[in-house]
């Protein structure tokens, strides 16, 4: 239905300094054809810079755009043809819906038929084909959305820049257009950068995550790795839960939390004084002997399919986060003794 467009996009040393404050420093990304990679991390980390200088709507920077090997520093945004859609709702709205989507159509001077043809099909594509004909004001904001998706993919874009797009969306709505968005990227096949701050949405929506803090891309890999193989501490604690353990270093491979001894990720840090330990990666079991028991349960709570407990341990106070399947969290009620397990065959360290 829609010709592929489908186009790499490098990013080289990207540098931006408003002030004295380095919005984004030494940031270098490589996009697939087809690709989509989602930029996460907290407000204010760069992203939105690194986007709106990929799209040319910011030229006063340090490094180098290239899209399919050519370097696109004279191309004005107006001639970079990316499709764009943000946070907030960007409808025209004196124009219908049709009229939105084909708006960019009509710019490039598409003949009315033929661009109201090519607005009705993205309007199918995203599931609106009956609301052609009402005004941007008269849909919700899931809807308006949507629309935007389509008037951005209507000019079958070199790159599609997605800003947060979901950000103003109720829950529901938002996990529902999240895969939608991931279905209809995949459909047009078109190169994608998708802005977030919420971990969640990323890891749903991504071929790789890139994940920022103050201006660097600590990591760009797939969701799966960015989790259960962070590069950096940051990373780690950026991304998901953690919990940081104590440890007695045992050798230059192996540390000992808690009594239990535990191997270093290898590549990692080999001082520190805390492991990085995820809630799913430990295991409680009720103590047999209680006297020795190496923690007391406080809290619990229901997460539908997990259940999060967290736990005081008995020598240093020290609260740990538990994780496990609500069928196993069933034995365990606060006030209960229990003994903790490292399930990790390795950990990182913290700096
Ligand atoms: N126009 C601007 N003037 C001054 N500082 C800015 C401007 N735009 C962004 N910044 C600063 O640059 C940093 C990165 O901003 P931004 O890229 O918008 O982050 P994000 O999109 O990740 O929230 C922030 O510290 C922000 O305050
Ligand atoms: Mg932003």
């Amino acid at each position: 239905m829609i010709s592929e467009n489908r186009v790499s996009v490098e990013l080289k040393g990207l540098r931006k300094v408003y002030g004295t404050a380095v919005a984004l420093d030494n940031f270098s990304l490589d996009i697939a054809p087809g690709e989509l990679v989602a930029l996460l991390g907290p407000s204010g980390c760069g992203k939105t810079t690194a986007l709106r200088i990929l799209a040319g709507l910011d030229t006063d920077h340090e490094g180098q755009i290239i899209i399919n090997g050519k370097d696109i520093a004279s191309i004005p945004a107006n001639k970079r043809n990316m499709g764009m859609v943000f946070q907030a709702y960007s409808l025209f709205p004196t124009m219908t819906v049709l009229e939105n989507v084909a708006y960019g159509l009509r710019v490039r001077k598409v003949d009315r038929e033929k661009r109201n043809k090519k607005a009705q099909e993205l309007l199918d594509l995203v599931g609106l084909g009956e609301m052609g004909a009402r005004l941007g004001h008269q849909l919700s904001g899931g809807q308006q959305q949507r629309v935007a998706l389509a008037r951005a993919l209507a000019i079958q874009p070199n790159v599609l820049l997605l800003d947060e797009p979901l950000s103003a969306l109720d829950a529901q709505v938002r996990t529902q257009l999240r895969d939608e968005i991931k279905r209809i990227q995949i459909e047009v096949g078109t190169t994608t950068l998708f802005v977030t701050h919420d971990q969640e949405e990323a890891m749903a929506i991504a071929d790789r995550v890139g994940v920022m803090r103050h201006g660097v891309l600590e990591q760009c890999a797939p969701p799966q790795e960015v989790y259960l193989n962070p590069a950096t501490v940051k990373v780690a604690k950026f991304v998901g839960a953690m919990n940081l353990m104590p440890v007695e270093i045992l050798s230059s491979s192996s540390v000992s939390i808690y009594g239990q001894s535990v191997a270093l990720r290898e590549g990692g840090n080999v001082a520190g004084t805390m492991a990085l330990v995820r809630p799913e990666q430990l295991s409680l079991a009720l103590a047999k002997t209680q006297g020795r028991a190496s923690a007391t349960v406080f809290n619990l709570t229901f997460l539908g399919p997990l259940t999060r407990i967290s736990v005081r341990m008995t020598g240093d106070a020290r609260t740990l986060f538990v994780s496990m399947p609500s069928s196993a969290a069933l034995e365990f009620v606060a006030g209960s003794l229990v003994d903790v397990r490292v399930l990790a065959t390795s950990v990182l360290l913290d700096a």
